[in-house]
């Protein structure tokens, strides 16, 4: 029998590692893909056996070169999930977006799932697998990041839209949207206010922010069989962000309750 494949896309980061290693639970390959192949290697020989966990050097934003991973991972086996998870942010106001950041953004956090996702669909169909994407609460909210959010946005419309032309097939689409994850993508900001998670905490309802194995976790749901009659929807793992404010309930409501 082929080996069953977990692709995570921008595997060598935080999130993308937490995800390799929890799908590595109950897939039989990792492919770590990234456009830091050698960052995705560190990753893939930290996590575990260089059968399990196998990095490729790939650029999410190339057709060509997601044709490179598919055949890689078609010598190895057949996909059963895919996870859209490269992503990045540039400007942080509407007023500094440039055309090119708005179409770099949406290259990366919109149209690579797109183009990921028609590349494993032979496969996702003889496997009857899942597609997970890994959105942000940016796609629901307005926190900042415009063109990251908007094709955050676009992305959890992705998802439905995969989920009902594909669902015939068996294959399911869902999507992740995190709240704040510590991880290396805050590096600068980090640098610039050493503070910034103690801020985003307060506005938390849990009064924390997000693990990258929180994320994984959810993934590992979503993709599982746990979920098999879950298809088309947006789980915020956000310790409630989307909830609500705690602070703004105190000034409505008067009360010292929240
Ligand atoms: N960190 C957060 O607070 C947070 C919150 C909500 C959503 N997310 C989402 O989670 C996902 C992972 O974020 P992270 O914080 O781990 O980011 P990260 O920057 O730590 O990791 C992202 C990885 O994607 C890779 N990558 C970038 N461009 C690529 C390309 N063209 N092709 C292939 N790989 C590419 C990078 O090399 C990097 O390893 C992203 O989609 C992000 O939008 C993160």
């Amino acid at each position: 029998m082929s080996q069953s494949i977990a692709v995570v896309t921008g595997a060598a980061g935080d999130i993308g590692a937490a995800i390799a290693a929890r799908l590595a639970e109950d897939h039989d390959v990792v492919l770590l893909a990234d456009i830091d192949a050698a960052a995705a290697t560190a990753v893939a020989s930290k996590l575990g056996a260089a059968e399990r966990f196998v990095a490729v050097g790939c650029d999410v934003t190339s057709e060509a070169s997601i044709a490179e991973l598919a055949e890689r991972a078609a010598g190895i086996g057949v996909v059963r999930t895919l996870v859209n998870n490269a992503g990045a942010a540039r400007a942080t106001s509407l007023h500094d977006t440039t055309p090119e950041i708005w179409r770099a953004d949406n290259a990366l956090n919109l149209e690579a799932p797109f183009l990921c996702f028609r590349a494993f669909e032979p496969m996702l169909k003889a496997t009857k697998g899942s597609v997970v994407n890994i959105a942000s609460v940016n796609g629901l909210h307005v926190f900042g990041h415009p063109a990251y959010s908007a094709a955050k946005a676009g992305l959890l419309h992705f998802t439905r839209l995969v989920a009902v032309e594909y669902g015939k097939f068996g294959i399911r689409s869902n999507a992740v949207a995190p709240g704040t994850v510590k991880t290396q993508a805050w590096e600068a900001r980090a640098s610039a206010n050493p503070n910034v998670f103690e801020e985003a905490r307060r506005w938390y309802p849990l009064q924390r922010v997000v693990d990258p194995k929180d994320v994984a976790n959810s993934v590992g749901f979503l993709a599982g069989p746990l979920a098999a009659a879950i298809t088309g929807v947006c789980l915020p793992v956000d310790c409630g962000l989307t909830a609500g404010q705690a602070e703004l309930a105190r000034t409505f409501s008067q009360s010292e309750h929240y």
